[in-house]
């Protein structure tokens, strides 16, 4: 990590306020605005965090997005009209990625600067979208942690190497994700109610400062200002286009996979079924 001149202004508060998953049982105090009161304590550079409940707060974690430099992390949000663990869900799933966000052509790694999945992995020329594309069964090495667990996804892609993509979850609604060589992606998914929600993301670059304008550029593409509503979704069926289907994308639902997220959480209900029988 990239260390600032001086001491980077660090968002001391406390943790997010958090609503149950819709079938749990609501504990006493929660969605009583009461106990909401915003501890911040040094000057916000992101986003503001709210503790829960009475007491202190616990210390703020000390996670990459909070202590790099400013010029090294960006900021952004969306809306998503679904619940939030469904969409949390997605963010950590290694699979999905294999078919849901499959390109049956690569882009020049080169351009693919702030999106998810373009560039090349790690010591290697393959691009990701190769990767994805055709290995399409990780190993998935799932380890507790005091913070929630850890994914580490294992993609064999030569007898001398493989692919690794490591998600860490911090339960309950958090999780930390590679965007491409250099950046990595700290998500929050925060209820608005049962069916809506935020994300909120800090995109960390451990090489070269963040291009802010870009990436607010490329994003603002898919979100509209100002409630940050994506302009693709259920109401124009997704963008979804048959002949595209047939030629370049598994989805045919273009070529931001946000979009393609967004159709596998909201297509069908708020809800999606999210326990199962064995
Ligand atoms: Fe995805």
């Amino acid at each position: 990590m990239p260390q600032a001149a001086e001491a980077p202004r660090i968002l001391q508060a406390a943790v997010a306020r958090i609503p149950n998953p819709p079938s749990a049982a609501a504990p006493a105090g929660a969605g009583d605005e009461s106990n909401v009161v915003i501890r911040t304590v040094g000057e916000p550079r992101t986003f503001p965090f709210l503790p829960l409940g009475p007491g202190e707060p616990p210390a703020f974690p000390h996670f990459d997005c909070f202590i790099a430099p400013e010029s090294h992390t960006f900021a952004f949000k969306g809306l998503i009209d679904c619940n939030w663990l469904q969409s949390l869900e997605v963010g950590i799933d290694p699979v999905h990625t294999s078919f849901l966000h499959r390109f049956f052509n690569d882009e020049d790694p080169s351009q693919g600067y702030g999106k998810m999945f373009r560039d090349t992995s790690r010591d290697s020329d393959m691009p990701m979208t190769q990767i994805m594309r055709e290995f399409t069964r990780p190993r998935i090495e799932v380890e507790p942690t005091e913070f929630g667990f850890r994914l580490v996804t294992l993609r064999q892609i030569s007898e001398a190497s493989a692919h690794v993509r490591v998600t860490n979850l911090m339960f309950p609604n958090a999780f930390i994700i590679p965007m491409s060589r250099e950046m990595t992606i700290s998500q929050w998914h925060v209820p608005i109610d049962d069916e809506k929600h935020y994300w909120y993301a800090i995109f960390t670059s451990f090489g070269e400062p963040v291009d802010h304008r870009q990436m607010r550029e490329q994003r603002l593409q898919l979100y509209e200002l100002p409630d940050y509503r994506p302009r693709i979704g259920r109401q124009n069926n997704y963008g979804y286009d048959i002949a595209e289907q047939k030629t370049r994308t598994f989805t045919g639902m273009g070529f931001d996979i946000n979009v393609h997220d967004l159709g596998s959480t909201t297509v069908k209900s708020p809800f999606a079924v999210l326990v199962g029988t064995t």
